[in-house]
């Protein structure tokens, strides 16, 4: 017996809710907007340099002295806040990362210039070795082991330091047990006590942070892998657990990284702590979008636009992106 349509659905046409786009605003769920970018900015060394990336088209490298401008963007743009990284000279970098607390170091500096230039703009800076290490390596390198506690304390120095210099938000993005706790008791015990912490809580040894690594220069660096303390890619069960700890040692916001590979880890984490949840569409996935812009495969704005919607789906509160300028743009003219 054939039946028709409406007596297979009871009469129910979802089709209904999207003839036409009034109609589709109408029953639209997640909007993404301006207040949900972060946008992740790298420095280098020297001065008047604006640099291009050969693995990341479309996205430049800055001197100190020209990421105000950068940072002014940001402010007139709407965007809340920006995360700074940065290829530090070679002669800076050390088996320790010993620079990360030295005074003066680009961070330090790239911190003031912001704060300086846009005052309204947030800045989200990490405590993390691998800038400053000549390994390669988020933490301190011992006979060949990435040591967890004394490269906690090194990580307490350089947030402490972060935050005398204006950070606003202090990230960590090296996954070393305890870390969040260590660093919330020594940005208290130096008087910071309103200055918050951001956890990458389930940050997974990724192969997508490629473009990253060159953008660094960590990228002929490395030995090894990160496996020891960046998760497991096919974990779920685990970023959980993780997440129970940040949470409990004081983190303000949890992480997910990369982004859209672990839409479900977002997902899973929002609905069991109700955290605000950021996650990073990192380098790999800009650098694949692009690619595929450049080919003509796929629409650019399109695409962007719907791969940051999609974390809001998924629950994300904010997202980092490479992508930020460009899609306040487009969301400040649409
Ligand atoms: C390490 C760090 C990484 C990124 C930011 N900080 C990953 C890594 O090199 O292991 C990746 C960001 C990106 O790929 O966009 N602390």
């Amino acid at each position: 017996m054939k039946r028709t349509v409406d007596e297979i659905t009871g009469g129910r046409r979802m089709r209904r809710n999207r003839r036409f786009e009034w109609n589709r605003r109408l029953v639209r769920e997640n909007r993404l907007s301006t207040d949900d970018l972060i946008w992740p900015v790298f420095l280098c060394e020297g001065k008047g340099i604006s640099e291009p990336l050969g693995t990341m088209p479309g996205i430049e490298r800055h001197s100190v002295d020209k990421i105000g401008v950068q940072a002014k963007r940001a402010q007139e743009l709407g965007i809340p806040a920006i995360a700074i990284f940065a290829n530090v000279a070679m002669e800076k970098r050390n088996q320790t990362g010993s620079e990360v607390i030295s005074p003066d170091n680009i961070i330090i500096q790239a911190t003031k210039a912001i704060k300086d230039a846009a005052p309204d703009v947030g800045i989200i800076t990490d405590v993390a070795l691998d800038l400053f290490t000549d390994h390669g390596h988020d933490g301190i390198l011992r006979d060949g082991i990435i040591v967890n506690d004394e490269t906690v304390e090194t990580l307490c120095k350089a947030a402490v330091l972060q935050a005398d210099a204006g950070a606003d938000i202090v990230s960590a993005s090296e996954m070393m047990d305890g870390r969040m706790g260590a660093i919330r008791d020594a940005l208290n015990d130096a008087g910071h006590v309103d200055i918050g912490t951001l956890a990458y809580t389930a940050k997974y040894a990724s192969g997508y942070y490629g473009p990253y690594r060159e953008a660094v220069g960590t990228d002929g660096l490395l030995k090894g892998d990160k496996r020891t303390y960046f998760m497991d890619p096919a974990n779920s069960d685990e970023a959980l657990y993780e997440a129970q700890l940040d949470i409990a040692e004081g983190s303000d916001m949890i992480m997910v990284k990369p982004g859209m590979p672990y839409l479900d880890i977002i997902y899973r984490l929002k609905t069991e702590f109700g955290m605000p949840t950021f996650a990073y569409q990192v380098s790999g996935e800009y650098s694949m979008i692009m690619a595929g812009v450049e080919k003509g495969f796929v629409e650019e704005q399109r695409v962007i636009m719907e791969s940051l919607t999609c974390f809001k789906r998924a629950g994300a509160d904010a997202v980092l992106t490479y992508f930020a300028p460009r899609v306040a743009e487009w969301l400040n003219n649409s």
